[in-house]
């Protein structure tokens, strides 16, 4: 199994995070210096990824133009002697093969999944959702295809969260199979406190084979009256093989305001640029709490 695909749905209405997603897609929100689309684009292609789908909406062209040439910009830095920043810009959109399809309705994880069927093809693919930010030393989704080509089969990649945190997203039925792999039984999206099977959730990671096309297709709408992405897996698990990786890294969920702001504060705490400014800036502003 060899996985060169990845498919990103970004077709989502960001009402978590308005009033500034009204007219700026949540994807293109700026964490420090790139959008945070950029960081999910960026771990695909260093898991191997050549192919990448956006599966986007109307209002959400500003995300085809990111990863586009901008050549009066381009020109307009090399005259003034940024060549260097017109090569980065040029990079961006240099990175990867990319394409588009919109979801022409707003009905759900799955559906829009869905969309993604002749870009896809019949091999194996990733999925990668965009509010879901790693930091991590191997890519995750590195750690993910690894253990699909080594399991030949589908995988999915998260981390145990708290009892408090699991109803936002689901609960899986794993047993163990070796070092940080499982095997998945049983999936349930938004559980209730009775569906509970572990705390280990589903975080924003999958590579999947194309089986689950048909049985999206025959997907009820599901929590929320959504076709969900999660029932598909739940009944893809029931047929063939899938893993579960309890992923190493730290993920940050940028869809809603406190995880957009802490990984906002982790990242330019890295930063070349801001790093040590934001450690000076942080100690002076501790005085005054
Ligand atoms: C989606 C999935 C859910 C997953 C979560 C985090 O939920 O449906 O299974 O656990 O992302 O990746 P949403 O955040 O869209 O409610």
């Amino acid at each position: 199994m060899k996985v060169r695909k990845a498919v990103i749905p970004a077709a989502g209405l960001g009402t978590r995070m308005l009033p500034a997603t009204k007219t700026v897609p949540k994807e293109m929100l700026p964490l420090v210096d790139k959008p945070v689309l950029q960081y999910i684009i960026e771990e695909a292609v260093e898991s191997g990824i050549e192919d990448i789908l956006i599966v986007t909406n109307r209002a959400k062209s500003a995300m085809d133009d990111y990863f586009d040439y901008f050549p009066e910009l381009e020109h307009r830095l090399c005259r003034s002697g940024r060549e260097e920043q017109a090569h980065q810009l040029r990079a961006v959109a240099d990175m990867a093969n990319f394409f588009y399809v919109r979801q022409r309705e707003t009905r759900g994880l799955g559906h829009a999944i869905a969309r993604a069927r002749h870009f896809v093809g019949d091999e194996p693919f990733a999925v990668l959702l965009g509010d879901d930010i790693m930091m991590s030393k191997t890519p995750v989704l590195k750690q993910l295809i690894d253990a699909a080509e080594k399991y030949n089969c589908s995988c999915v990649g998260g981390q145990a969260v708290s009892d408090e945190a699991l109803p936002a997203y689901c609960t899986t039925d794993l047993t163990h199979v070796e070092g940080r792999v499982y095997d998945v039984h049983h999936i349930v999206e938004k559980p209730k406190p009775e569906e509970v099977m572990s705390n280990f959730a589903i975080l924003g990671r999958y590579v999947l084979t194309p089986d689950i096309f048909d049985i999206l297709d025959a997907t009820p709408p599901g929590r929320n009256g959504e076709i969900q992405l999660t029932d598909g897996l739940a009944e893809l698990c029931h047929r063939e093989r899938m893993v579960y990786v309890d992923f190493e890294g730290r993920r940050f969920d940028t869809g809603n305001l406190t995880g957009f702001l802490e990984a906002t504060m982790e990242f330019a705490l890295r930063h070349h640029e801001t790093g040590a400014w934001l450690r000076e800036y942080i100690k002076e502003k501790a005085k005054d709490l």
